[in-house]
């Protein structure tokens, strides 16, 4: 998969040399280029936004510097990641679709975000996505693209290794559903006085599978009712 991001903070997204995402791009399973947005402005003062036509407080990002940089890299089967607290909710389910896809391109609002022109005018030349990361504003997009790049990337065939599949995820679809993980345990099997659970030293898996299904149906009923029937 190929992962273009554009930011007038390409610095933010260092973090993604790092971990998994940094393997995945030594491997060549993922090839990811950050880009400079002022690298697209022709003034001396690199500006890239301006006060909102009808008032209001705040900067809106130019079309123009956000026009030149992504016509360097969209093509027909990318898809445009706009991160912006309007956007619809970003889940596990959206990750699984845009792991299939060849090319994604993240434009990294600031301020009171990107003229709604840039969104409208690539909607014509590919699939555009506008995506929250949850109910809260963050400063900008960069956060919000580290998050979808991660939990994307994890999901590309070869990314995790033999012994981390992602099918046992939290909100994995399942045919019981997306439920939350069981909750997990390591050794010793007793510390500070708190035992792990004996059925996961039985060695019996059927049994294991079964109380982790129970852990998982009662952990999602508990903590978020809203998925289930999902
Ligand atoms: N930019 C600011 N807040 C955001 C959010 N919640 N999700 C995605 N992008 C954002």
């Amino acid at each position: 998969m190929r992962i273009d991001v554009i930011s007038i903070f390409p610095e933010y997204l260092n973090p993604l040399q790092l971990s998994l995402v940094g393997k995945a791009i030594e491997g060549g399973l993922l090839d990811l280029k950050i880009h400079n947005l002022r690298d697209n402005t022709a003034d001396p003062h690199r500006t890239v936004d301006d006060s909102p036509y009808g008032g209001g407080p705040g900067m809106v990002m130019l079309a123009e510097p956000w026009g030149a940089a992504l016509d360097e890299v969209i093509v027909a089967d990318s898809v445009l990641i706009i991160p912006t607290p309007s956007g619809e909710v970003f889940s596990q389910s959206v990750a699984e679709q845009l792991a299939q896809k060849r090319h994604l391109v993240f434009a990294c609002g600031r301020y009171e975000g990107i003229d709604s022109r840039v969104a409208d005018h690539f909607a014509t030349k590919a699939q555009v996505l506008e995506l929250s990361i949850g109910d809260y504003v963050l400063a900008g997009g960069e956060v919000a693209a580290l998050v979808v790049i991660e939990a994307v990337a994890r999901l590309i065939p070869g990314v995790l290794g033999n012994s981390e599949s992602a099918a046992d995820d939290s909100f994995a679809a399942t045919e019981h559903g997306r439920l939350l993980e069981a909750p997990v345990y390591t050794k010793p099997a007793s510390w500070r006085d708190l035992a792990v659970p004996e059925v996961l030293l039985s060695g019996n898996h059927a049994e294991i599978a079964k109380w982790r299904l129970q852990q998982a149906q009662q952990r999602t009923q508990q903590r978020r009712p809203d998925l289930t029937g999902d």
